[in-house]
């Protein structure tokens, strides 16, 4: 098969969760530590060679499209005023030799009816569907998706998704899958994913973690794929990749690696603080300042 170089990132949704903060900007522009989430996102494609980037793009989501935007006045404003570090940051956060396109889900009826505004970008080629709200932390630059696109070509399934180890509480906040042969290893195939199970109902510990490799019969599945509340799934679209016999297969992130959802505060301060502490310049200070604070509470 053909290497993969095309990647999707879907950022149309709402954000409903995360309000006042995302009424006016995108859940995607919040900054972790000194960057936007998305930044963090599309520095991971780039890292493993994805250079042709689709965003789902919706409503007030303009802020992202300026992000990746070249910026003349800033470069001529820095450039005078000498300031060779914040230049470079500029550069970076313009993500030199990456492609990006956009498309527009005009009302987001949920994550599998996202990915389908993929359908004519993607045409028959194999893509990496990476969630626009969810950081992949693995040290300097995690290579799960290396791994995930080496198993998907090895293997030839219909999907290849990213899983975490979670426990208790945190594993019912996602769809949870069950496997169909020994996890242990890396990776395995899968026989099911349960949506948000209670403690009790949930299969394994393994929990989908906002990265995927698709072969383009997922437009099928989301197709045949009901509505729930309005919305199409993309765990319920890949339960209907198994329904039609396509096999489908996990990566599990590894101990080190980490994965952060922006999807509500109590995710996101966590994730704040741990980019943060992290921080060359100001972790140090912060951890002072940090110690402190948690003492007297
Ligand atoms: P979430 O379900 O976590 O985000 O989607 P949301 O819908 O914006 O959040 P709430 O529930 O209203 O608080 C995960 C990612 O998928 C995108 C989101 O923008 C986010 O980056 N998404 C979600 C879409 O692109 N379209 C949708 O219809 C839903």
């Amino acid at each position: 098969m053909a290497p993969i170089e095309k990647a999707v990132v879907p950022v149309a949704g709402l954000g409903t969760r995360m309000l006042p903060a995302t009424k006016s900007q995108p859940k995607e522009m919040l900054p972790v530590g000194r960057k936007p989430v998305v930044q963090y996102v599309v520095e991971e494609l780039a890292h493993q060679g994805l250079k042709d980037v689709l965003f789902v793009t919706g409503w007030k989501k303009r802020a992202i499209e300026d992000h990746f935007d070249e910026s003349p006045e800033l470069v001529e404003r820095l450039t005078g005023k000498r300031q060779w570090r914040l230049l470079d940051v500029l550069n970076d956060a313009q993500a030199p030799g990456m492609n990006f396109y956009y498309v527009r889900q005009r009302t987001p009826r949920g994550l599998g009816d996202a990915v389908a505004h993929a359908r004519r970008f993607v045409g028959k080629d194999q893509f990496v569907v990476a969630l626009g709200d969810a950081i992949i932390y693995g040290g300097a630059y995690s290579d799960l998706l290396r791994r995930m696109m080496d198993v998907h070509l090895r293997h030839g399934p219909a999907a290849t998704v990213a899983v975490e180890r979670l426990e208790g509480e945190e594993l019912g906040m996602y769809g949870v899958v069950k496997p169909s042969e020994d996890p242990e290893g890396g990776d395995f195939a899968l026989a099911d994913i349960v949506e948000k199970p209670s403690p009790e109902e949930a299969p394994s510990p393994f929990a989908v973690a906002a990265r995927y490799v698709f072969d383009p019969i997922i437009f099928q599945a989301i197709e045949r794929t009901p509505q729930v509340h309005g919305e199409v799934g993309l765990s319920h679209a890949i339960r209907t990749l198994l329904k039609m016999g396509a096999p489908v297969r996990c990566v599990v992130l590894r101990p080190e690696e980490r994965r952060f959802d922006i999807g509500n505060f109590g995710s996101y301060f966590k994730a704040f603080l741990f980019f943060a502490l992290r921080d060359p310049e100001y972790g140090p200070s912060l951890r002072d300042f940090l110690r402190r604070e948690v003492g007297g509470l």
